[in-house]
């Protein structure tokens, strides 16, 4: 029996993963298969070519995959996000590390057995930083990949474990066997800022707030912001974000001086979101509520990333600013999303 070659994206059903089957469907170069431990939305499922539903903690499913396809790229999506992570952070570390290891030597295994080394790509985040308050938050200004990796939750502990991790697979794995078997995993991450997409809306992060608010404008619905309107971390749109994973994908691995890179595209206030989405939608009504904890986390996290690793190593260059993120993106695609 042949197997034949595929890319394996878990989590297809989130965020990311509705962009990147759309964006890997278009290129048309290699056939996807996804895993998920829900079914694709119907329009999604007819893009790919096989849906596994189930847990990326279910080994026997990925032996079945392992069987029947030659995955050749692992974009591996499938977390628990920061704020649902605090509820259950058992789960969470179950899903976010056991899982991901899981993957890793799904990986191992595939290039083992087919013999080309598997590229693995895994989104981390600016989770993976921890600032201890906001007068260091304003001083330290762009954090470069190495400086605060002191994450305050278990979603961002999960996170930088898992990128040490995929360095250790690509890197050190087995290290003392007769036969060298570092390298088969072709391990690749980048931090994302919080992602807006306007096809989507998140669920159990706590960068929500930004894409709920143009989200619920866009619907005629209130919004109460849950941060202060002072708040500043990074974001980006999220058709950057699916184009940042496929190009570092592409990247010849001689380029690649580093395993985990920031990307940074605009960071704005709260505030300042608010004044844009009242710009597109005069009428929208959007409040403060400010919940105390959920602020702590987004505090935690830094308020601008220095890129400039991606931007050399791999010609990151995101095509969206702040302005133009909603004016060509969010407000023209969204509203065409909620228009019946
Ligand atoms: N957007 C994510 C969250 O809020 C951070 O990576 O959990």
């Amino acid at each position: 029996m042949i197997r034949k070659p595929v890319v394996l994206i878990t989590g297809a059903g989130g965020e990311i993963g509705h962009g990147l089957i759309e964006h890997l469907a278009k290129a048309g170069r290699q056939p996807v298969i996804t895993l998920d431990v829900n079914p694709l939305n119907p329009a999604l499922g007819r893009m790919v070519q096989r849906e596994f539903t189930g847990s990326i903690m279910d080994k026997s499913l990925l032996e079945r995959v392992l069987s029947e396809f030659e995955v050749e790229t692992v974009y591996h999506l499938a977390a628990l996000l920061s704020t649902r992570s605090e509820f259950t952070p058992i789960t969470a570390h179950q899903v976010n590390v056991e899982g991901t290891l899981n993957l890793l030597e799904f990986s191992q295994k595939e290039a083992e057995s087919h013999g080309r080394p598997v590229t693995f790509l895994y989104p981390s985040s600016i989770a993976a930083y921890g600032l201890p308050d906001l007068a260091t938050k304003a001083r330290a200004g762009k954090v470069k990949e190495d400086a605060f990796n002191t994450p305050a939750t278990m979603y961002g502990a999960n996170k930088l474990y898992c990128e040490q991790l995929g360095r250790y697979y690509a890197k050190f794995y087995k290290q003392l066997a007769a036969e060298p078997q570092s390298g088969r995993v072709d391990f690749r991450c980048v931090r994302f800022p919080g992602l807006i997409s306007a096809m989507t809306v998140p669920s159990g992060g706590t960068s929500d707030y930004a894409p709920e608010m143009i989200h619920a404008a866009a619907k005629g619905e209130p919004y109460a912001c849950f941060v202060r309107p002072d708040t500043r971390i990074p974001f980006m749109a999220m058709p950057d974000g699916v184009d940042a994973l496929w190009q570092l994908a592409r990247a010849p691995n001689a380029q690649l001086t580093r395993t985990a890179y920031n990307l940074a595209a605009f960071n704005p206030s709260a505030e300042d979101v608010r004044t844009e989405v009242l710009r597109a939608f005069p009428d929208a009504r959007i409040t403060w509520e400010n919940d105390v904890k959920r602020q702590g986390i987004v505090d935690s996290w830094p308020e601008d990333v220095d890129d400039t690793a991606a931007r050399r190593d791999w010609g990151f260059a995101p095509a969206y600013d702040f302005t133009r993120a909603f004016r060509d993106y969010l407000i023209p695609t969204i509203g065409k999303r909620y228009a019946r």
